[in-house]
């Protein structure tokens, strides 16, 4: 238990579709030597095809589609309680595609993370890829992130970073980002369910130390 009253070793991670980045967290799991359990997965989707990688690893499953409430609010209730129904001590976005109002964000405050397909600070929101490609960016990559009120805005913790090529398509793009985010989310959600990332007055701490920048993987050979 941490001094919050919650065990960080309690994974849950919130999806709304394919669930790569899911599944990358319940290997890393069955891996062994990763220090968290994934004890519950949320999808507001209830077709996504991450629910059923939650059942085939025996993981419970909660589908909370937005229709069912009358609001946002309702729904973030309906979420958090679900989470705190399950004991859940990190909360783990992953490609979870509602954007969460600051009441359900603050209630988790200094326990969510979120991966998001860009090198934040640059585009945040939809479309990363695309818009890498449209900038002429030399480099792209992936964030994972602490989650703050701010959309995609919160303290960085790890990026993935890679050069973008010639020849590179969104999809192309995409999928080179998307192996690395299968890298840096395990491993940070690592350090969070062993006790070694937390956040303190809006800094993330890794063993101690403050990451005023995120750590940075280098994806793939420099040009
Ligand atoms: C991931 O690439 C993740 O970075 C992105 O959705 C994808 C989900 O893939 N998230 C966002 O764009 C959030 N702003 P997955 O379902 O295969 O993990």
């Amino acid at each position: 238990m941490s001094g919050g009253g919650y065990d960080p070793r309690r994974v849950a991670v919130l999806i709304s579709g394919f669930g790569s980045n899911l599944q990358a967290l319940l290997d890393a799991a069955k891996g062994g030597g990763w220090p968290g359990q994934v004890c519950l997965v949320v999808s507001d989707q209830g077709q996504a095809y991450g629910l059923e990688r939650a059942r085939r690893a025996g993981v419970a499953t909660v589908t909370l589609a937005a229709a069912d409430f009358p609001d946002r609010s309702a729904y973030d209730t309906a979420l958090g309680d679900a989470l705190e129904a399950h004991n859940a001590g990190l909360i783990v976005l992953a490609g979870f595609m509602r954007i969460l109002g600051e009441a359900c964000v603050n209630r988790f405050a200094g326990r969510m993370l979120n991966v998001h397909p860009s090198l934040l600070p640059r585009f945040r929101g939809l479309r990363t890829h695309a818009r890498a490609l449209e900038a002429g960016d030399s480099h792209h990559g992936a964030t994972v992130h602490f989650v703050t009120a701010k959309l995609d805005g919160g303290p960085r913790v790890i990026q993935y970073r890679i050069p973008v090529r010639a020849d590179d398509t969104p999809e192309s793009l995409s999928a080179r980002v998307q192996a690395g985010e299968h890298i840096i989310l395990p491993r940070a959600a690592g350090w969070f369910a062993a006790g070694r990332l937390t956040m303190n007055r809006d800094i993330p701490q890794l063993d101690g130390q403050p990451l005023t920048e995120p750590l940075v993987v280098q994806g793939e050979e420099q040009p």
